[in-house]
């Protein structure tokens, strides 16, 4: 039987609008469609992870507010089990998401709120958890030294660890190095290596770099080109994206590809089928509006799979 997957990550209230543009700073614009649902990358991989068929468990921390019951809520919904988060004094968090509705590009702003409170010493007492997990799912809405806590801990104990770097930051080697598996997309590749990644060639050489600093194996997400796959010793493997109907929002895109590449990773799959996976979960998200409401099921996955 497949292990659980933890997720050491964070929860925020997303309140997206869609517009035809971004307004310009003194600027308002009349938006054309408004959303308040469940976000944060670590909720949404979550979401995404639970929905694709995986046991997941939710390491996080929440306000006592409306925004705090929603994830409880939403977590219940999916069979997420909330037993390792508690709740805090600070407000949960929350994001404003700018959708442009007609490419379904987005642009965010998020701000932690009670995750940010999560310090080490909490993953510590979390420890015994993390050590039953088969994958350990961390992205870095959280503090830096809170999830190299978590990585350390399950990579001590022979825990699979996926480390999504989003939102990009600058990241030391030796918190690379606990890495099995790094997914940057593009633009945190970049911001990564300090190098420019916007082809295939660019973001292999990226991965190679990131790679030379201690990830094991990198995957490179590309929008609507799919998934490079790196690891050592092999070509690099580009896995197409999946072509599940017109764009309507690519807010969660990501997480989604991350949701998906664990769970199937955690039921034993390869890597590549796993990204494969991962880029199903991903292709179908991007047709509906909203991140964890996004999320497709196991079935919706198996037949865009084939
Ligand atoms: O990856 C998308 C997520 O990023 C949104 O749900 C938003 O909350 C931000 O965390």
């Amino acid at each position: 039987m497949a292990k659980k997957i933890l997720v050491l990550g964070s929860f925020v209230a997303d309140a997206a609008f869609r517009a035809a543009r971004l307004p310009g700073w003194g600027e308002t614009l009349m938006g054309s469609g408004f959303a308040l649902g469940p976000g944060g990358k670590g909720s949404n991989q979550a979401v995404a992870a639970a929905r694709a068929g995986a046991q997941v468990q939710m390491l996080s921390r929440l306000g006592d507010d409306a925004f705090g019951r929603l994830a409880r809520d939403t977590w219940a919904a999916d069979g997420i089990d909330a037993s390792l988060t508690e709740n805090c004094e600070t407000p949960t968090g929350s994001a404003v998401i700018m959708v442009d509705e007609v490419t379904g590009q987005n642009a965010i702003i998020v701000v932690p709120g009670a995750c940010f409170t999560l310090r080490p010493n909490d993953v510590e007492r979390a420890g015994a958890a993390i050590r039953s997990a088969g994958v350990l799912l961390a992205q870095l809405e959280l503090p830096l030294d809170t999830v190299e806590c978590g990585l350390r801990i399950a990579r001590e104990a022979g825990v699979r660890t996926i480390l999504n770097p989003a939102p990009a930051r600058a990241l030391s080697d030796q918190m690379l190095g606990l890495a099995d598996f790094l997914i940057p997309n593009e633009s945190e590749a970049a911001l990564l290596t300090g190098l420019p990644v916007e082809s295939k060639e660019e973001a292999e050489a990226a991965a190679r770099v990131l790679m030379g600093r201690g990830a094991k194996c990198v995957i490179v997400t590309l929008g609507a080109q799919g998934a490079l796959v790196c690891a050592a010793g092999a070509d690099a493997q580009l896995v197409e994206a999946f072509h599940a109907g017109a764009v309507l929002d690519t807010t969660g895109a990501g997480d989604g590809f991350c949701g998906g590449f664990a769970a199937a990773l955690s039921e034993g799959r390869t890597v590549l089928e796993a990204a494969r996976f991962g880029c199903a979960a991903a292709g179908i998200s991007v047709t509906r509006a909203g991140t964890a409401p996004s999320m497709p099921r196991r079935e919706e996955i198996l037949a865009l799979l084939g």
